[in-house]
């Protein structure tokens, strides 16, 4: 192991310092801008060399006490070792940097999270073949790390997590569990066998949480969000922002988070999921809390039509954003008010810029972000887009 020594000189992403050797570029994740630190060469190209932090020689004053003992060795947060608003601070200039670099200027709120621990209700576990335990894959590895006393992990889940280690009925090949816990502590899983979800004996495949606007069925094998309490602020927000709203459709409904609030305020919610089962789930949610103007589309919304009546419309998509087909789709519906929530600022920005390219597509008019995932360098972003040449 080749061991290097260096300062940290400034950010490269939110935690993740740079500093130099010799002529080298060097990035050393869960640093802070002034430690002084030894470092092992993980990876060295050319011009820069990707390094692991071994030994803090002098720590910056900017740091505070890492509060999680599996900090260093786990590969789930990156920003701990900083206070929690300066893990604002870092998280906000990254978002405004990247919309910048797309041409997008606009004045960012970030709504911090309500608890900086215990906020995780969702997460995917891995199981160490050799101790049966599940935890974490550790930073650039296979390797699965300890993490029994994780500090962002929800109550549920840190129950889950014990039981799932001496559990006798889990499938033999089991390497990866899915958790979900609710706001109220119950928590249900589903192993991932082949690529293929099996329910665990004596373990929920499912949960009921509730956002404010009813009992929603969410299951551990599909997408849930990761925050409640965030969840609930960004419904908050969505709300405020559709207060005109009438005709809804909304694209890449899950289970239906937002499903339920939007048809509160909505004449009509045209909701589209392409996972099955999750659709279903959707379905079953709004009829029992008895919305009967919710209309469930089932499959990939490239396919399908967008209702002709429509005002509002409200997208989520996956990391990877939208697909350029349903973006010239959303262009040529009659909408006139577009809400985009994302969770990967890079795709938001490029598809801002690709929404307002067509002759009468869409501007941003205002964004916020809110921190989804506290600790780490990911957030969550809700934009409000409108009209270019509104009729
Ligand atoms: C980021 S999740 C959002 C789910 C939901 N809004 C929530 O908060 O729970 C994205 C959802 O889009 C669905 N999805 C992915 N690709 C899709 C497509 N091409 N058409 C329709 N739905 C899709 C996924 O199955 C997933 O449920």
């Amino acid at each position: 192991m080749r061991i290097i020594s260096l300062v940290i000189e400034k950010y490269a992403s939110p935690g993740n310092g740079l500093g130099f050797y010799q002529d080298k570029a060097v990035f050393v994740p869960q640093t802070a801008i002034g430690d002084e630190v030894l470092v092992s060469v993980e990876k060295e190209k050319k011009r820069y060399i990707i390094g692991r932090l071994e030994e803090l020689v002098k720590p910056a004053s900017g740091r505070r006490k890492v509060p999680c003992p599996h900090y260093l060795e786990c590969g789930g947060c990156d920003l701990l070792h900083l206070p929690y608003s300066d893990q604002l601070g870092l998280k906000k200039d990254m978002l405004v940097e990247v919309l910048a670099g797309a041409g997008i200027q606009v004045v960012v709120d970030l709504v911090a999270a309500p608890e900086e621990f215990y906020y995780r209700h969702r997460a995917l576990f891995r199981r160490n073949q050799e101790t049966g335990t599940f935890g974490f894959l550790r930073r650039r590895s296979h390797q699965v790390a300890d993490v029994s006393g994780c500090l962002v992990l929800a109550q549920g889940l840190r129950i889950l997590m014990k039981k799932l280690a001496v559990s006798t009925t889990l499938p033999e090949k089991t390497t990866t569990c899915y958790g979900l816990a609710s706001s109220s502590g119950a928590f249900a899983a589903a192993a991932d066998v082949g690529r293929n979800f099996q329910a665990l004996s004596g373990i929920p495949e499912s949960v009921t949480e509730n956002y404010g606007f009813g009992d929603l069925e969410l299951a551990a094998s599909g997408f849930a969000q990761v925050n409640p309490a965030i969840t609930r602020l960004m419904i908050r927000d969505l709300l405020r922002r559709c207060v005109d709203a009438c005709e809804v459709a909304e694209l890449y409904g899950g289970s239906g988070t937002f499903s339920l609030p939007l048809a509160t305020i909505a004449r009509h919610l045209t909701v589209y999921e392409s996972d099955p089962a999750a659709a279903a789930r959707c379905r079953r949610n709004a009829a029992r809390n008895s919305l009967e103007n919710v209309r469930l589309v089932s499959g990939r919304v490239e396919k399908k039509a967008l209702p002709d009546s429509l005002d509002t419309l409200v997208v989520d998509p996956p990391r990877s954003g939208l697909q350029s087909l349903v973006i010239e789709k959303m262009v040529k519906s009659k909408a006139s008010h577009l809400i985009y929530i994302s969770c990967n600022p890079a795709t938001l920005a490029r598809d801002l810029v690709r929404l307002k390219a067509f002759d009468n597509g869409f501007v941003l008019d205002s964004l916020s972000a809110y921190d989804m995932y506290a600790g780490t360098t990911h957030l969550e972003v809700m934009a409000s887009l409108k009209r270019l040449n509104p009729a």
